[in-house]
């Protein structure tokens, strides 16, 4: 039934009777659309549910949008980026259409659905700016840096889970539960592959996140664990184009203290926590889903 939230959101954008958004948004790539799975597979296949699965994707395709213009991301699931086609003006607007008309549509959905996503997307605002604002610095503190993904990344997945769970009918706790587990882990796994992909399956260059100035997790565990002189030696490389030697002395130090793994063990156990949420709820489909999540290899 992902098709008919594909065509939701074709009407949707169709609505504003503007061939150039209509053409920019065609040449955005669908993505996975977990959000929309997550919602069909909690609420069903009811107009309501399809048009809220519908909305998810448009905002999530918004903060793409912008997020691509922020990180200077020249691609996007392996296709050039709407700013590298076009340029940033063009990839902020079409995001800004994208949300606004979202936010309209929003209002035709239930008010505690309204609530529960526009609070979310309140919070992915919040975080990316702290996710701005953390890259400025060498920061290693873990918490903060928890607290900035589950603004950024898995207020969304909650909020989507959560939402569903209304429209069903059913107890919105464990299903927020279950969606911000499952944020949580999805962007510690996309943060780990910026370390261990190839920048060719990536579609975006090796250790680009560190280069941008964000320590991520394996980032935070190495410089736990390194001596003084290699604190100094990661600290120096932070937000510099790295040499492949360079590169290398990241990736030896990463694999020799076993932060990639104490991270991948870390985001297993919320895919587990949330797992068991939804087989407490007889809710199966809930965890091919989760399954899915710490399974991706890119
Ligand atoms: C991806 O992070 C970014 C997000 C999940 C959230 C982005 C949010 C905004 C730009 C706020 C604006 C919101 C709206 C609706 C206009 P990443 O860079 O770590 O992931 P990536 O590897 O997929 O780029
Ligand atoms: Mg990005």
């Amino acid at each position: 039934m992902l098709s008919a939230v594909e065509r939701k959101i074709e009407q949707f954008v169709n609505d504003l009777d503007d061939k150039e958004v209509l053409g920019l948004y065609r040449k955005l790539p669908h993505g996975k659309r977990l959000r929309a799975k997550l919602i069909l597979k909690i609420a069903g296949n009811s107009l309501p549910a399809i048009k809220t699965a519908a909305i998810v994707e448009m905002i999530h395709a918004a903060s793409l949008l912008h997020d691509d213009v922020i990180d200077d991301a020249y691609a996007r699931r392996n296709k050039p980026s709407i700013n590298a086609l076009y340029g940033n003006k063009t990839a902020i607007m079409l995001g800004d259409i994208l949300y606004s008309k979202g936010f309209l549509e929003l209002n035709n959905i239930g008010p505690q659905v309204s609530k529960i996503v526009s609070n979310a997307v309140v919070q992915l605002s919040l975080g990316e700016l702290k996710d701005v604002s953390l890259s400025k610095t060498f920061n290693i503190d873990r918490e903060i840096y928890l607290k900035m993904i589950y603004q950024k990344t898995a207020s969304l997945m909650e909020a989507t889970a959560g939402a569903a769970a209304v429209l069903a009918g059913k107890n919105k706790i464990p299903y927020m539960r279950y969606g911000r587990n499952l944020g949580i882990a999805f962007q510690m796994i996309d943060d780990i592959l910026d370390i261990t992909m190839d920048s060719e399956t990536l579609g975006k260059p090796a250790l680009h996140d560190f280069e941008e100035g964000k320590t991520t997790l394996p980032y935070i565990y190495l410089y736990e664990v390194l001596d003084a002189e290699e604190k100094i030696i990661l600290k120096s490389l932070h937000t510099k184009r790295l040499s492949k030697n360079e590169e290398m002395w990241i990736k030896v130090k990463m694999q020799e203290h076993g932060v990639i793994q104490k991270n991948y063990m870390e985001a297993k156990v919320l895919v587990e926590e949330a797992i068991s949420l939804m087989n407490a709820q007889g809710e199966d489909a809930l965890s091919s889903i989760a399954m899915a999540m710490i399974e991706r290899d890119f």
